[in-house]
């Protein structure tokens, strides 16, 4: 099993076209040691060549492909190597890329929760649009802990569980969020049994999702923000991390307390970076803390075999 970024970045991606922060203004100036980002997106390749699962079809996503060659295999006058897409939310980072896949010439297989499915009919009618170009033929996910196989990613299995976050702003679940808006992933490599945990968007830690992080030796996590008011301290926002579905990594109960409690063996990677948080800026004491932790931050390109 092969995974390769896409995007590290959260929502807005690194830097924000209106974003005038520390970061984003370090960023486009040169003056901060950092890499720029586009949003949250992954790859995952089992052990056929030339075939990827899509996880999260971000905005971005044209760029994404030129940035990866081996999704562009040539073989014919229309061609990817992609072959099926995964969502783990229904968030505008994680789904409006699929209108720019619209012109594949059979529908894409797309597996999403039935609640996250809704909310492409429904809320943000994506699907729909879909359907009047390539289409899609939905694949419901289900949170029953029973594994199963997307096709693009030969000899992995996957699981998925639900996670407490928040779905997108025009989901009519916003203010109540149901099982299936969120959703972690669990990958296992079935020659190597190697594991990979994937949450982007994870607002908090409970009994299950603790027991996926545990059983994995690559943890791929949500890493967002560096504190719980973050985008309050820097006039973004009036909004906390955890309002908006996403554990911070520092203070009581954070991430890296969380990363801490893991074996020592497993590899601990954040993404889903925000352009607020100071741990872009590689020089940043913060960014020196998660380095004490043994914590590493994604960046686009990051290739991971758990
Ligand atoms: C989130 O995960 O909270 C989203 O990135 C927000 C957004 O896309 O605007
Ligand atoms: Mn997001
Ligand atoms: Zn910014």
């Amino acid at each position: 099993m092969k995974i390769r970024v896409l995007g590290s970045a959260a929502g807005g991606g690194f830097p924000q076209w209106n974003c005038n922060c520390r970061n984003c203004s370090g960023v486009r100036s040169g003056t901060i040691r950092t890499s720029s980002r586009t949003q949250s997106s992954i790859v995952v390749g089992g052990n056929t060549a030339h075939e990827f699962v899509l996880v999260n079809a971000s905005p971005d996503i044209l760029s994404q492909l030129k940035s990866f060659e081996q999704l562009q295999p040539a073989r014919q006058i229309r061609d990817t190597a992609l072959k099926s897409i995964v969502l783990v939310d229904g968030q505008i980072d994680h789904t409006t890329g699929l209108f720019m896949l619209r012109e594949a010439r059979a529908p894409w297989p797309i597996w999403c929760t039935p609640a996250v499915h809704r909310d492409l009919t429904d809320g943000n009618p994506i699907l729909k649009v879909l359907d009047h170009y390539c289409g899609i033929e939905w694949n419901p996910v289900d949170l029953s802990d029973a594994w199963f196989e997307v096709k693009g990613a030969e000899g992995v299995r996957w699981k998925a569980f639900n996670l407490s976050s928040k779905p997108a702003p025009f989901s009519p679940n916003r203010a109540k969020p149901i099982p299936g808006d969120n959703i972690g992933l669990f990958l296992e490599d079935q020659s190597t049994h190697r594991k990979l945990f994937y949450a982007p968007g994870l607002g908090g830690v409970d009994d299950k999702v603790w027991e996926y992080m545990r059983a994995a030796d690559c943890v791929l996590v949500d890493g967002t923000f560096w504190a719980e008011d973050e985008m309050l301290a820097l006039g973004l926002s009036s909004k906390f991390a955890r309002d908006m579905g996403h554990l911070p990594q520092s203070g009581a109960g954070g991430m890296i307390e969380w990363l801490d409690r893991l074996p020592s063996s497993t590899r601990k990677v954040l993404i889903h970076i925000n352009n607020s948080n100071p741990i872009l800026d590689e020089d940043s004491t913060q960014r020196a803390d998660l380095r004490d932790h043994g914590i590493e931050v994604a960046y686009d390109g990051m290739e991971i075999e758990p």
